[in-house]
């Protein structure tokens, strides 16, 4: 058995989950009357406008209904809830790159969210139930939008501000947004760079009926075009605002937002969450899981666009009643103790980021946390990939000075919210693994016709029980809904109804889930998802290729990294490999982002495809990282490839 770390007697000692016993009973409790557990937390946590008549709807299981009948705003449970009490306590402390801060009490934010609530409703006319886009760097305003949305009950769609205008305009298309809100640009590496170009050039392809109105909010005053009776001047637009707003009464599961995410096939796919449930969750994970009081200063380094960025750098923190932490740029700019710096000076509680920034804050300053005063911190979180006991152990040590103890969480888009996680103050931790489910969430490891798998062995990691802030489907897709979670893991019991998340896992010998990684043609590039079929797609337009399979292989800062195995069109034999790396690359900044890129280009005859004509992705896989291919061979169409991938791919290494 590997070493436990014990949690903290001081943390211990005011946690909202103090023992194991306390979170096996609660757990216990909750899967044995799920409806009683989730009520008594909904009645609890809630401000109800109106109360709910029923917890849950199983009737069209997979779609599931939670709080039928309730009505509730999410902009006032995180902010208009705690002006009564904590007025004056700071919602949000924003830094700018150049370290520039500002801080904006409840009140202000609920000022701020206000006017900006008039002018979706007023001046771009944007109706409940309408799909706004944000496409925003990290200030408040971006905050005060998703906010703002949600007060007047308009459907956010966040695009991470990394994404090409190619994305931007497939999403705006997919969701038929009415209105952009973005800014003029931010700052990275103390450099500039714009996002209302990259809004312009994706609207310029994009049906007359969408998106007719941008509202820009003006932030690194970088010179930008404004297109007269489309773009709305947000700084001039707030001043004449009325700073009251009643906030819309939203049904439990009327949708709060959309948000994209790569599957194995196909586009991304728009997850869609909803009110009550969503929220719900969002707070109370929010507070057991990184024990978030009134007095936290919570910091979570995702960026918006990403589900964490929604879920804990926004609604869950506020909707606690805690400061969050929101800062502009790099991690390490402008040198290796910004991070550190940051907790400093604001006296940070909690940090919550993902490994690869630990990773590459391990390796450009090992020592870099001892020159700072940390002692202010008491959770640290991780989240988004699986962690290697190295970083593990530098984050538990050298940062968290061995007395904070880590949540590794595992959770998912779809999930709205962590599913598999330590308490702080119950739950001894070891590197690598999520340990335990939280009280509520029925994980189960199970093989393809839904039988447990035994202990140790590596199985599908399911959720079996419907739980509140489950995406309810995939918008205007609920074929895909069922496809691709429901239809995977199927039991011989017609009424059970199987989530499948499409990761891997298996039981330690604590009994602890370690989370081994995608089961699927998902790769997990710095902790962001990207499908296997977009890079692809986006490689295969290239002249010279003509075929392509990407996977990925390992990767000591971002996890994984991209491997593409490319077949030339025949008189493409002699092109420069790094001239045809850098035009992949190019191609897939345009057609995707700049987050997203290959690794290392192998030039193949051919690729080993089953007689139907499937790629064998997972036996590229293997290759590429080196592993004894465990697949099947007897099926591929041509065995011969295999061997000359192999070589070709070990002279490429
Ligand atoms: C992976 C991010 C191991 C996993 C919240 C999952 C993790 C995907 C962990 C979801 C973790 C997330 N340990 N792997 N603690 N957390 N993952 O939708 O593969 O961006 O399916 O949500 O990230 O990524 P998503």
């Amino acid at each position: 058995m590997s070493k436990l770390y014990k949690p903290n007697s001081e943390l211990q000692k005011n946690a909202y989950i103090n023992s194991m016993d306390m979170y096996r009973q609660l757990w216990q409790h909750a899967d044995e009357q799920p409806e009683v557990y989730w009520d008594k937390l909904a009645k609890e946590k809630i401000n109800w406008i109106k109360p709910y008549s029923r917890v849950l709807n199983s009737s069209k299981a997979p779609f599931y209904s939670w709080f039928e009948g309730g009505k509730l705003n999410i902009a006032d449970q995180c902010i208009d809830r705690h002006l009564a009490k904590n007025s004056n306590k700071n919602a949000i402390i924003w830094e700018s790159e150049s370290g520039k801060t500002r801080k904006i009490t409840y009140k202000k934010l609920s000022v701020s969210v206000n006017k900006f609530a008039n002018i979706l409703i007023n001046d771009l006319g944007v109706k409940k139930g309408d799909r706004v886009v944000i496409y925003m760097p990290i200030i408040p305003e971006a905050a005060c939008a998703m906010l703002a949305c949600a007060k007047i009950g308009a459907i956010h769609v966040v695009v991470f501000g990394g994404f090409s205008a190619e994305v931007l305009r497939e999403r705006i298309i997919d969701t038929k947004a009415k209105v952009v809100i973005t800014a003029d640009g931010a700052y990275r590496h103390g450099k500039p760079y714009m996002l209302k170009p990259i809004v312009d050039q994706a609207l310029n392809e994009c049906p007359a009926d969408l998106c007719n109105k941008v509202l820009v909010v003006k932030h690194n005053k970088v010179e930008i075009p404004f297109i007269s009776g489309r773009d709305y001047d947000y700084q001039s637009l707030v001043k004449s605002q009325k700073s009251t707003f009643k906030s819309e009464p939203m049904d439990s599961e009327d949708i709060s937002f959309i948000l994209h995410t790569s599957g194995s096939t196909g586009k991304p796919k728009g997850i869609q969450h909803t009110t009550a449930g969503y929220i719900l969750w969002a707070q109370y994970t929010s507070e057991i899981v990184f024990d978030l009081k009134e007095d936290s200063v919570f910091w979570c380094t995702a960026d918006i666009g990403w589900i964490t960025g929604h879920t804990y750098g926004v609604y869950g923190p506020l909707a606690a009643g805690a400061t969050i932490v929101m800062y502009e740029g790099v991690l390490t700019y402008p040198d290796a103790g910004r991070c550190w710096k940051i907790i400093e000076k604001h006296h940070v509680t909690q940090l919550y980021t993902a490994p690869t920034a630990i990773r590459l804050l391990h390796k450009v300053g090992p020592n870099e946390p001892s020159k700072y005063d940390l002692s202010s911190l008491k959770v640290l979180g991780t989240v988004g990939e699986p962690i290697n006991p190295e970083a593990w152990l530098w984050y538990y040590n050298s940062v968290g000075g061995g007395r904070c103890p880590i949540v590794d969480t595992w959770w998912q888009t779809e999930t709205g919210g962590h599913m598999i996680s330590p308490l702080p103050g119950a739950t001894p931790i070891k590197p690598g693994s999520a340990t335990l489910p939280l009280p509520g969430i029925s994980v189960e490891i199970l093989d393809v016709n839904g039988t447990p798998v035994s202990q140790g062995s590596q199985g599908l990691l399911c959720i079996t029980k419907p739980w509140p802030s489950m995406f309810r489907s995939v918008w205007h897709d609920s074929d895909r809904y069922i496809k691709s979670y429901y239809d995977v893991v199927k039991s011989s019991d017609k009424n059970r109804h199987i989530y499948f998340s499409g990761d891997g896992a298996y039981y330690d010998e604590n009994g602890y889930i370690v989370v081994t990684g995608r089961t699927d043609d998902v790769m997990n590039i710095s902790g962001h998802r990207v499908s296997s079929a977009e890079v692809e797609s986006a490689i295969a337009s290239h002249l010279a290729v003509a075929e392509v399979a990407v996977v990925s292989q390992l990767d000591d800062i971002s996890g994984e990294s991209i491997v593409a195995y490319v077949v030339y069109h025949n008189n493409y034999d002699n092109l420069n490999m790094l001239t045809i790396l850098n035009e992949l690359n190019q191609i897939l900044t345009t057609e995707i982002g700049p987050i997203i890129k290959i690794k290392r280009l192998i030039i193949v005859p051919g690729l080993p495809k089953t007689r139907s004509g499937k790629v064998l992705r997972r036996l590229l896989r293997s290759i590429a990282r080196d592993e004894q291919p465990t697949q099947d061979l007897s099926t591929i169409e041509n065995p011969t490839i295999v061997k000359i991938i192999q070589d070709i791919s070990q002279k490429a290494s």
